[in-house]
């Protein structure tokens, strides 16, 4: 009997992710492939378009040979770390390594379009700040580095737009996606014509935009034979993979939010209305869904906080292991307070500057104490994050956990304690890729709308509720974490100066 279903791919920092998902929601397949991330300065980060490529055909074909029919297989969803810039020339290929999001070098590009754009100019053109990791400043960066760049570029893609490219010959963007290029107007879902002016772009170097589940390209004969899929299939427009994330957790209508712990952490809400920060200090843009918006509130280092904790003082130690010792120390980590700023911060503060810190030690405190506060810093941070979109309007009712974070006990519930609200965690699996799928769905009209994916591949999910006891010793140690950044304020710039000074040097 036929099971239609539908490959997600995503093309990730660490590696290409593909799942093969039916219509019931059940996932019957999931490949990764890894790719290297490149740091040929300190804070660069770059990577291979032709590395993504591989890595994405190679997940893309495992999973494509565990259907058990290949004429099963419907579409293909696309999602991916957003806002890396990828140029090509007029042969379509890569002119250099891909930029990544979390790549540091633009903080001078930014400034400067901040000063000559000015800020209320920026956010009534796009709803944001050109920050360091979207394209536009990065586009400025090659234009003043590598001027000879831009005269043979012909294209300007997003990441998983240059595996449609691969795929379908074609293209296209998506909506969310285009909403974190810094030249993009989120309000009415078009390119911004004011932004691709001041940048000097070439209106032709861009991608035609979509809407999510809309589809954008189909899959031509040479790549159908590459994956062993039927050609023509559609691929829908996808997501960037925040939004992706989010639809995978049924993060669709006002009053839903989804609080990821990954390597990054977010704290991503759904609005039926168009709405940005005066002085552009939450992320907005189109979601994935049609007429909807988000609200999005990032902590650069999250899931990064424990693994650096772990690779550099702990090798060797499971993090299971690793979070089961943190049990040992009590809700407020005896009174230290970790402030996870290891790659400076977005939400609230966003500060390419600020630094990590840990404070309060004494001979008292041990590895438990330790660990413990740093799930608890992260916890802080998206705090924040939550209360920086609030504070523009986002409405929230009800939060869903989601990322590696959410597998552990005790950090779902050092999270319910910080928000004191009730967390629903999302089954394991339901990441980006998983949306991704979806929005391949319903592009090949396996449902009507994103919603009614949503609703009929729904999960059963366990919720975490706050602990009395929890709840108040957080609350107090949340208060003396808030005071942390600006008293060190002063300290971490000086840090972030030499620092500089040394790579300038290296
Ligand atoms: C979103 C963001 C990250 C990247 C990489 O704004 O920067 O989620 O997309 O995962």
């Amino acid at each position: 009997m036929s099971n239609p279903s539908v490959i997600g791919l995503d093309l990730g920092t660490t590696g290409a992710r593909a799942v093969l998902a039916d219509v019931s929601g059940a996932t019957l397949a999931v490949h990764e492939a890894p790719y290297d991330l490149r740091t040929p300065r300190p804070g660069w980060a770059e990577q291979s378009p032709d590395d993504w490529e591989q890595a994405a055909f190679i997940a893309m074909s495992a999973v494509a040979s565990r259907a058990e029919r290949v004429d099963d297989i419907r579409a293909i969803g696309l999602t991916g770390q957003m806002h890396g810039l990828t140029l090509l020339d007029h042969a379509q290929r890569p002119l250099r390594n891909a930029i990544l999001w979390c790549d540091l070098r633009t903080g001078p590009q930014r400034r400067e379009l901040e000063d000559s754009i000015g800020v209320p100019a920026l956010v009534r053109h796009t709803g944001n700040l050109p920050l360091e990791g979207f394209q536009a400043p990065k586009l400025v960066w090659v234009r003043q580095h590598e001027p000879n760049l831009l005269e043979r570029t012909a294209h300007v893609l997003l990441p998983k737009d240059f595996i449609r490219l691969r795929l379908s010959g074609e293209f296209f963007t998506d909506v969310s996606d285009a909403s974190g290029t810094g030249y993009f107007d989120s309000a009415t879902r078009r390119w911004s014509a004011e932004m691709v002016d001041v940048l000097a772009l070439d209106q032709a170097w861009l991608p035609e935009i979509r809407e999510s589940p809309e589809i954008a390209g189909r899959l031509t004969p040479a790549s159908a034979e590459r994956l062993g899929l039927r050609s023509g299939i559609p691929i829908a427009a996808g997501a960037g993979d925040q939004p992706a994330g989010a639809v995978a957790a049924g993060v669709v209508a006002e009053g839903d939010a989804a609080v990821t712990i990954g390597s990054s952490g977010v704290v991503f809400a759904a609005a039926s209305a168009y709405g940005a920060a005066p002085d552009g200090h939450v992320q907005v843009g189109a979601h994935a869904v049609p007429e909807r918006w988000y609200l999005m509130g990032v902590t650069q280092a999250a899931g990064l906080s424990l693994r650096w904790l772990r690779d550099t003082f702990m090798p060797g130690i499971s993090y299971d292991q690793l979070v089961l010792e943190a049990t040992d120390s009590p809700p407020g980590s005896r009174g230290l307070l970790w402030l996870p700023y290891l790659q400076g911060e977005r939400t609230p503060h966003l500060d390419v500057d600020a630094r990590g810190a840990l404070v309060g030690l004494t001979t008292a405190h041990g590895r438990a104490d330790i660990v413990r506060a740093v799930l608890e810093g992260v916890a802080f941070s998206l705090r924040d994050a939550a209360g920086a979109i609030q504070g523009v309007g986002a409405y929230v009712d009800r939060f869903k956990l989601a990322g590696g974070g959410a597998r552990s006990p005790l950090w779902r519930q050092i999270v319910a304690d910080v928000f004191d609200a009730p967390m629903r965690v999302e089954p394991e699996g339901r990441g980006p890729a998983f949306g991704a799928a979806m929005l391949g769905a319903v592009a090949s009209g396996l449902f009507a709308s994103v919603e009614e994916a949503v609703e009929i591949t729904a999960a059963p999910h366990q919720t975490v509720e706050p602990s009395g006891a929890g709840v108040a010793a957080l609350d107090a140690a949340y208060a003396r974490y808030r005071g942390l950044y600006p008293a060190l304020a002063y300290a971490n710039r000086a840090a972030a100066a030499v620092q500089a000074a040394e790579a300038a040097e290296a």
